[in-house]
């Protein structure tokens, strides 16, 4: 396969793409939870400054890196490098992606496998239900989560068993639209059934007095998470960007979907949330719990339901392709093993250390692993708030610091200006922010 001419069909292939990647489970399950936990509007607000001062010059620097280099993280890392005459070193961004791409896969898998278990479960909803006691009912059963577990694992590695251009591209293109569509209607449906005003006020007018130094941390690591940052997949993508694409525009557009989705879902879920007198601070099982009792009270609320947790399954699915994208493409373009072959194997690896996730639910709930955190929990903190922030604080340094910024340039295209400030914001703001945030945690 010549990676040389291999690139997505169009401009909007590229961003589709890059956008099923950002939109997932982060947006639609882990923000509007987040929020909840942290208070509303102040964490709204903190995580909108890290997508816009953070996360926007990043994908910026891993679009450009991937379109010159064309590989896999850890192959452009080391060709930048070399170009640049810096230490091949660098390449270990490249492998920590790798390995973060696959930690990430495993829970996310699991995660991901329960949504899909979900869409049955709404669309059987049939008046009154305990949705506490169906949650634990259905995390209670490790075979019943084994089996979903599996099932998204086998989809996504068989998409990327396909390739870029007809597994992921034809994917992505049918997927993305859907998405988008039904998340309107969701939003619709809220404005409808909800409680909308109070919803949009405890999104959108700012509590600084829930603000701890946790809040910045969570905040940046869901801006990290939710755009795919830090582990490559997004260098990954940009390897098939076609020569003549712009940087700034896709990276612009990309980021404002994601962010507008996550919104969306916000507004989709508060809404309800509130009209039902539920606290939105309820934690990880907000959609779950909270919102399955929700459906079951709504009219056609099993039809909502179920569409509801398609969507998320749908979105889950466009971004895991993106986690093992990476790793599959290193072990292809080194020739090592066959496209098919890395791709059931890692996602074999994934599969396996999801397992420990999967116990957390039932049988491991009682173990703990960092802190007071089970093996879920303690995986998700691992990956959200430390591999994915160390690997785009590298990228940041590298993009900024040591790669030749004639290259950047030449690379980047647009005018002076537009450059110049992606240089101070590289060089400047978003390492400094990010191992800021990283010390103020510390003491
Ligand atoms: N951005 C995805 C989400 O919000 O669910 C998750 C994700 C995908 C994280 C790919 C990192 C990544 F490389």
């Amino acid at each position: 396969m010549n990676k040389e001419t291999l690139t997505w069909v169009g401009k909007w292939t590229f961003i589709l793409a890059a956008a099923g990647s950002a939109v997932g489970l982060g947006n639609i399950w882990g923000f509007p939870y987040k929020a909840g936990t942290n208070g509303g509007g102040a964490f709204v607000l903190i995580y909108l400054g890290c997508i816009l001062i953070i996360g926007l010059p990043i994908m910026i620097s891993e679009i450009m890196l991937g379109k010159r280099y064309r590989g896999s993280p850890v192959s452009t890392m080391k060709d930048a490098a070399t170009e640049s005459a810096s230490s091949s070193n660098w390449q270990a961004i490249g492998w920590g992606g790798l390995i973060a791409g696959v930690v990430i896969l495993s829970f996310y898998s699991v995660l991901a496998g329960i949504c899909l278990n979900y869409i049955f479960i709404s669309l059987g909803l049939e008046g009154e239900i305990d949705s506490i006691a169906k949650f634990q009912q259905v995390t209670s059963s490790p075979l019943q989560l084994l089996l979903w577990h599996t099932i998204f694992i086998l989809i996504t590695a068989w998409i990327i068993a396909a390739g870029v251009i007809s597994g992921i591209e034809r994917m992505v293109k049918l997927l993305m639209p859907m998405l988008f569509i039904l998340m309107i209607i969701m939003v619709i449906n809220a404005f409808i059934n909800g409680n909308f005003s109070q919803a949009f006020s405890f999104l959108f007018s700012p509590d600084f007095s829930a603000v701890t130094a946790n809040t910045y941390l969570s905040a940046m690591g869901q801006a990290f998470f939710s755009l795919s940052l830090g582990m490559g997949a997004i260098m990954c993508y940009g390897a098939y960007m076609s020569p003549d694409q712009e940087i700034y525009e896709s990276s612009a557009i990309v980021a404002g979907l994601d962010t507008l989705i996550a919104m969306l879902a916000g507004l989709a879920i508060f809404p309800i949330i509130f009209a039902y007198g539920v606290e939105p601070n309820s934690g990880p099982g907000l959609v779950f719990i909270s919102l399955l009792s929700i459906f079951a009270d709504l009219p056609f609320g099993n039809i909502i339901g179920g569409l509801f947790f398609l969507l998320l399954s749908i979105a889950a699915l466009s971004s895991s392709i993106s986690l093992l994208e990476p790793s599959v493409a290193y072990f292809a373009e080194k020739n090592i093993l066959s496209r098919p072959i890395a791709s059931f194997m890692l996602a074999g690896i994934a599969w396996f250390i999801g397992l420990g996730s999967l116990l957390s639910f039932n049988v491991w709930s009682e173990y703990t692993f960092i802190g007071s955190r089970n093996f879920l929990d303690s995986m998700d903190l691992l990956a959200n708030q430390f591999l994915l922030p160390l690997g785009g604080l590298f990228v940041a340094i590298f993009a900024g610091w040591k790669l030749n910024p004639s290259i950047a340039k030449a690379e980047l295209g647009g005018s002076e200006f537009v450059f110049r400030l992606w240089q101070f914001f590289i060089r400047f703001i978003s390492p400094v922010l990010v191992f800021g945030i990283f010390i103020f945690q510390l003491i």
